[in-house]
């Protein structure tokens, strides 16, 4: 018996994928490589844009033909999507072909429900429940790299954003749990531990030891051996120096940091709820470029927030040109019901959200193309991650600061550290040749 996972959305997604995967390999179930040769299809959803959302329909729509050739095959949605108020209703009504709806704190129980599903009894699941969010057998698909949840949920309530009404408040997991996952993975040979949360710097808050981030990454970077830890996601107001300085500390944790600004005005970013102004947000860029000067620096930028006037779009494109990110997620805002943002006055038009969205892409990527041409000629320590399908024995990897490059050789090097000598760029992509590699 096969299964078929589509994940949609954001990493938290893609490692919730890794643990349903161990979920119904322990129900005897197998990878496959199509929709048309699964008995089990899992839809792991993402509701933190309406295009998304719209996606997702038109694919679980097109399961209608599926089930009826295949009456056994088992439709499952979880993920952000089946959490929101009134989806499990709507796909109960409109998708009755759906077998199985959870939630994103049911995971827990999809065993059960596709047991039940096996006897032709659906199973519909999404209050939020307690339970242990890392008692799975995970069946890790990203080798060299390994992902490891640290937090669950957030607190903040960005005006825009759906993930606290879908995750729930923030959960900590106990710093040993944390540590204890680290330690198996780099005895299993992993070579690459990115710590996941919605807000990483919150981590510990929630907990009855007292335990910090920073202290997080000093017993990380404390272990043995030759490995790279990442993190995301931060926010500009929570991260703070002493985070700063462990990642300095240590070789091992990568000079890279995702902080999202969203905007760069303070009107907008006050009636986003963020809780900094561009003015803290520039001392932090500077504060962490004075302790890392080699840090690369990546962001989420949002445009078309309500009320936002050509000059609040002004001030996020000179923000951008001044902070100088390697490289941003740009994205245009979409309303979501159920968040603040939804019933605020002045919604901005498509048309006006598809020029800003426009103009903020080509002004970030004239500064990726600058930090680009100034690595050319430069050697730089690069992990081997996996292929490039587009060209003949084409491996790529990142640099410490998330750069990712493309190189000749062949999936050996995978899980290999190298020198690579960056010979040519184009705009965001880097070209270049192993110089040498790890004994
Ligand atoms: N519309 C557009 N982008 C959004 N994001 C979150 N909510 C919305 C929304 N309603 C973006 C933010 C966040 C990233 C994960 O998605 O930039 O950092
Ligand atoms: Fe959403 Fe803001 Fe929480 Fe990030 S910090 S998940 S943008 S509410």
């Amino acid at each position: 018996m096969n299964y078929f996972i589509h994940t949609y959305g954001c990493q938290m997604n893609v490692h919730d994928s890794e643990k349903i995967a161990g979920i119904l390999e322990g129900l005897a179930y197998s990878a496959c490589d199509s929709v048309e040769k699964a008995d089990i299809v899992v839809f792991n959803t993402c509701c933190i844009r309406e295009t998304a959302e719209q996606k997702i329909y038109g694919h679980i729509g097109a399961l209608k033909k599926l089930k009826r050739n295949n009456p056994n095959l088992i439709a499952v949605v979880c993920g952000c999507m089946s959490q929101q108020e009134g989806v499990a209703d709507k796909i109960k009504s409109s998708y009755p072909y759906v077998d199985i709806v959870l939630g994103t704190t049911n995971l827990n129980l999809l065993e059960r429900a596709v047991v039940d599903a096996r006897k032709k009894k659906k199973y519909y699941n999404v209050d939020f429940l307690q339970y242990s969010e890392e008692d799975f057998n995970q069946t890790r698909t990203s080798f060299p790299n390994a992902w490891v949840n640290i937090n669950y949920g957030c607190n903040n309530f960005c005006t825009y954003c759906i993930v606290p009404y879908v995750r729930g408040r923030e959960r900590s997991r106990p710093m040993s749990d944390v540590l204890n996952e680290v330690k198996q993975l780099l005895r299993d040979g992993y070579k690459e531990v990115t710590l996941l949360g919605q807000n990483v710097n919150s981590y510990g808050h929630d907990l009855q030891e007292p335990v910090t981030f920073a202290m997080l990454l000093h017993e990380i970077g404390k272990l043995e051996g030759k490995f790279r830890l990442r993190f995301m996601t931060s926010h500009p107001k929570d991260l703070s120096q002493d985070v700063i300085d462990a990642i300095a500390a240590y070789p091992n944790i990568c000079d890279n940091i995702h902080l999202p600004v969203q905007s760069g005005s303070n009107e907008i970013l006050r009636k986003m709820n963020r809780r900094y102004t561009r003015e803290n947000y520039f001392e932090l860029i500077d504060k962490i470029r004075k302790s890392l000067p080699h840090v690369g620096i990546t962001t989420d930028i949002m445009v078309g927030f309500p009320g936002e006037t050509d000059d609040d779009f002004e001030d996020t494109l000179d923000l951008v040109r001044r902070v100088k990110y390697s490289s941003a997620f740009c994205f245009v805002y979409s309303r979501r019901k159920g968040t603040p943002a939804y019933s605020m006055d002045n919604q901005i038009p498509y048309a006006v959200k598809k020029e800003r969205i426009t103009r903020l892409l080509a002004c970030q990527n004239e500064v990726t193309k600058e930090i680009s041409k100034s690595m050319v000629g430069n050697t730089y320590e690069v992990l081997v991650e996996g292929a490039n399908f587009h060209y003949q024995n084409t491996m790529c990897g990142r640099t410490e600061s998330g750069r990712l490059v493309n190189f000749k050789c062949d999936e050996t090097y995978i899980g290999k550290f190298v020198s690579v000598l960056i010979e040519r760029a184009s705009s965001a992509t880097l070209w270049g040749r192993i110089v040498s590699e790890e004994k």
